[in-house]
């Protein structure tokens, strides 16, 4: 018997949110993207999906749910605490050593599917205090893209919850927020080290000599062949030996590991193989 997931013919569904937003929902996996669509028409009272096209079509905050649940929006300060101790305690200060060591003058991470920041935020913090140790006139830039356009604005903001706060230790709340009303606000430092704004993965890159990227909680809602397609992007981004950090449920398959060494299993760290140079004449 055909589960009730394979029945749905979703291709004007898709039609409408390629031309509205420009995402391609054939990157992302079948299976989960027909139990979001499911899960809205029940939501939204449509016993079938034309009934919800009509909906989708005459309710735009249809729409904005539509999206919301299928790019799925989860995220916190410093999510996965052990992945960060490990980068902030052994990664993060080699990396700083290794630039001052070499006068490259400049850190520089993407936190690609940022959602509304606080993993961009997160990484600015991180490596603002390995740089203060060891050499603070060197650049920090930390680049926060996700698809939605709302999420960037909101990241940008950069005002958040006393409950999305409450998790930080004093010293990082005290020394990069400031109380503003019953929330917390940015302050103007570790904003001047982020930059948001909207990319879909499926784009070519629009960065380029990386140290890090920390991608997590993103591919896993991507197809197969499109997860590999977006992480060859991110060795093209990544300088050689550059870090990527992925979700704790998040591997890549064999055809990466070519490009890709895995350094610490556990938290999803990898770190980039040093290409050939392929300008090189034998
Ligand atoms: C679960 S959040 C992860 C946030 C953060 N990386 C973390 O782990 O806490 C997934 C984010 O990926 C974004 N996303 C989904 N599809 C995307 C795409 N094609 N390009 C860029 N971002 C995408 C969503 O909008 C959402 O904000």
């Amino acid at each position: 018997m055909a589960h009730q997931t394979d029945v749905l013919d979703l291709s004007e569904l898709a039609w409408i949110v390629k031309s509205r937003y420009g995402v391609d929902l054939s990157c992302y996996r079948s299976t989960c993207l027909h139990r979001r669509v499911l899960h809205r028409m029940a939501m939204a009272s449509c016993k079938d999906i034309e009934e919800y096209i009509g909906c989708l079509t005459s309710d735009s905050g249809e729409m904005e749910k539509l999206m919301d649940t299928i790019t799925i929006h989860v995220t916190e300060f410093f999510r996965d605490r052990d992945v960060f101790r490990s980068l902030e305690r052994g990664y993060v200060p080699a990396l700083v050593d290794e630039k001052e060591t070499s006068g490259h003058g400049v850190v520089r991470a993407w936190s690609a599917g940022c959602s509304t920041g606080e993993e961009t935020y997160s990484m600015a913090m991180m490596i603002d205090r390995a740089v203060s140790r060891v050499s603070p006139d060197m650049h920090i830039e930390v680049y926060g893209t996700d698809v939605s356009e709302d999420s960037c604005r909101t990241a940008r903001k950069g005002v958040y919850s006393d409950e999305k706060i409450e998790g930080l230790p004093a010293d990082l709340r005290d020394g990069y927020f400031e109380k503003e009303g019953r929330s917390w606000k940015v302050a103007s430092r570790l904003r001047s080290l982020v930059r948001f704004r909207p990319h879909d993965l499926f784009a070519a890159s629009p960065y380029s000599h990386l140290d890090l990227i920390m991608c997590r909680n993103v591919l896993i809602h991507f197809e197969h062949e499109v997860r590999e397609e977006v992480v060859t992007n991110f060795s093209g981004s990544l300088r050689d030996r550059g870090l990527l950090v992925l979700g704790k449920s998040e591997t890549l398959s064999r055809p990466l590991e070519d490009l890709f060494e895995l350094v610490k299993p556990t938290c999803k760290i990898y770190r980039k193989k040093p290409q050939e140079d392929h300008t090189r004449e034998d």
